[in-house]
């Protein structure tokens, strides 16, 4: 089989779904790693949200992060539209939807609704690159001075976007699309990658379960604890 056959066969694009797929995961740990420095504010009051600005900064004007967001972009645009191109596929060949529901004996609902939960947080995406990266990157926004440095305040943007209620629920809302998106892909991407061994494959259930739970939640803490001024 030649390449071109390969990356348009559905094995092809569900090996593309696995690849892109673990490499979303691993920018989310990065993201809900760095954003987790919000906290900071918890254990030391006059950090005033300094911690994380100075890392977005670092993020933000190193080469090699800012490399590897073009690969980041490059990767969310592949797992969209093979994404969508396989949902069209699957609906095609059952028939428009799913007339027959079987529930929960073939797969879980949200197994069968990869599309839907997908195209959720691509709705979420959109409004949050308006509201933070954009700014960010392109249209400009306040800034702080940190140790005589000037670094945005990404901080106080969080601060004042969280401070309405529905874009809290909205956030919350992709939280819980993301947790259940996670449940089902994360070890999927490794079932499709090659990953056959029973043990191994018992291990990654574990790991995928814990982390469609933990990251999610670290995510949703964020605009819940601004919102109420537990962090600030
Ligand atoms: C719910 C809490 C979240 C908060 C408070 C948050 C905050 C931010 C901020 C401040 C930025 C701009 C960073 C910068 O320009 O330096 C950003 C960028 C971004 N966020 Fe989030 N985020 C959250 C959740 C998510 C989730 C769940 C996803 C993915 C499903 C996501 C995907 C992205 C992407 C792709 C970017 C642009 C790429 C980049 O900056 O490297 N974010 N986020």
């Amino acid at each position: 089989m030649k390449w071109s056959e390969f990356f348009t066969s559905s094995v092809g694009k569900k090996f593309i779904m696995g690849l892109t797929g673990i490499t979303l995961i691993l920018f989310l740990v990065v993201h809900a790693g760095l954003n987790a420095c919000i906290f900071a504010t918890l254990l030391d009051e006059n950090d005033h949200g300094e911690m994380f600005n100075k890392a977005a900064h670092f993020m933000g004007s190193n080469v090699i992060p800012r490399l590897l967001e073009i690969g980041l972009f490059l990767g969310i645009f592949l797992h969209i539209i093979q994404g969508l191109v396989l949902e069209f596929q699957n609906r095609s060949k059952r028939g428009i939807s799913y007339k027959v529901n079987y529930g929960n004996r073939g797969s879980k609902w949200y197994s069968r609704s990869m599309g839907l939960l997908g195209t959720i947080l691509l709705i979420f995406l959109i409004l949050h690159w308006v509201q933070f990266w954009i700014p960010s990157r392109f249209t400009g926004m306040e800034e702080v001075t940190i140790d005589g440095k000037q670094v945005h305040d990404l901080f106080g943007l969080m601060k004042t976007t969280f401070e309405e209620p529905w874009v809290v629920l909205v956030y919350v809302l992709a939280c819980i699309s993301l947790a259940y998106h996670l449940l089902h892909g994360f070890q999927s991407a490794f079932r499709t990658l090659g990953l056959r061994s029973n043990r191994y494959l018992r291990i990654v259930k574990g790991l995928g379960i814990a982390f469609s739970i933990l990251i999610p939640l670290v995510f949703a803490l964020m605009p819940i604890s601004m919102h109420f001024h537990w962090v600030g």
